[in-house]
């Protein structure tokens, strides 16, 4: 078992992150919360690596889909009227079908972070995916505002500033898929010997 302080989690800053001038921003909240960046660059990426990035399988079009559509149900807005269906999976694959336009909209910020619980502790720092519902004192919630109701009307994703590893399995295939293993680095932060 991976030690819990050795645990690693891959982050981008996505492009509307970048263009807003938040890559340091994002950084300094990894870094002051005692995590270290093993890894990281600067790349503007293609869709076919964008689409690779993200799922293709139907649990994670029903978990985006079924977010999706349990926000609009709470705001009594009809998600067929934007989706043209209230299948789950559907409206997870339309969604998917926008991310690509905005990942590459510019370059993005692609890092690898290592530290306690890393994968669960950085979800934590940057909040919840709809930053309507996500809490001040998160990178989400004190940086952006959007919305699902706001960006399905215009056939695009939710700007959420970061992309975030969720779960273990997550985590392995983005950090292969972005760096090569010389592009990531071992070494020691100050405070580990009195943080932990
Ligand atoms: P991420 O992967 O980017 O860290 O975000 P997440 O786990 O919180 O969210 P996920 O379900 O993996 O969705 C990936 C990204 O898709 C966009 N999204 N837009 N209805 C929508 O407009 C919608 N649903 C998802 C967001 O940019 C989200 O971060
Ligand atoms: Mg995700």
């Amino acid at each position: 078992m991976t030690h819990p302080k050795e645990e690693r989690t891959f982050v981008l800053v996505k492009p509307d992150g970048v263009m807003r001038g938040l890559v340091g921003e994002v950084l300094t909240r990894f870094e002051k919360r005692g995590l270290k960046i093993i890894a990281l660059k600067m790349v503007w990426p293609t869709a076919e690596h964008i689409n690779k990035h993200y799922p293709s399988h139907d649990e994670w079009f029903k978990s985006v889909g079924s977010r999706t559509k349990e926000f609009f149900d709470g705001k009594k807005i009809n998600v067929n009227e934007h989706f043209g269906t209230d299948d789950v999976v559907e409206i997870g694959k339309q969604v998917k079908s926008w991310l690509a336009d905005y990942l590459t909209a510019g370059p993005v910020v692609a890092m690898v972070i290592e530290g306690m619980h890393a994968i669960s502790t950085v979800r934590k720092i940057v909040g919840h995916t709809y930053p309507i519902e996500a809490l001040p004192g998160t990178i989400r919630g004190d940086y952006s505002v959007d919305t699902p109701s706001a960006a399905n009307v215009e056939k695009r994703v939710v700007k959420n500033i970061v992309h975030a590893s969720g779960n273990q399995e997550e985590s392995s295939h983005e950090i292969e898929h972005w760096f090569s293993p010389e592009e990531i680095h071992d070494y020691k932060r100050a405070e580990e010997d009195i943080m932990f």
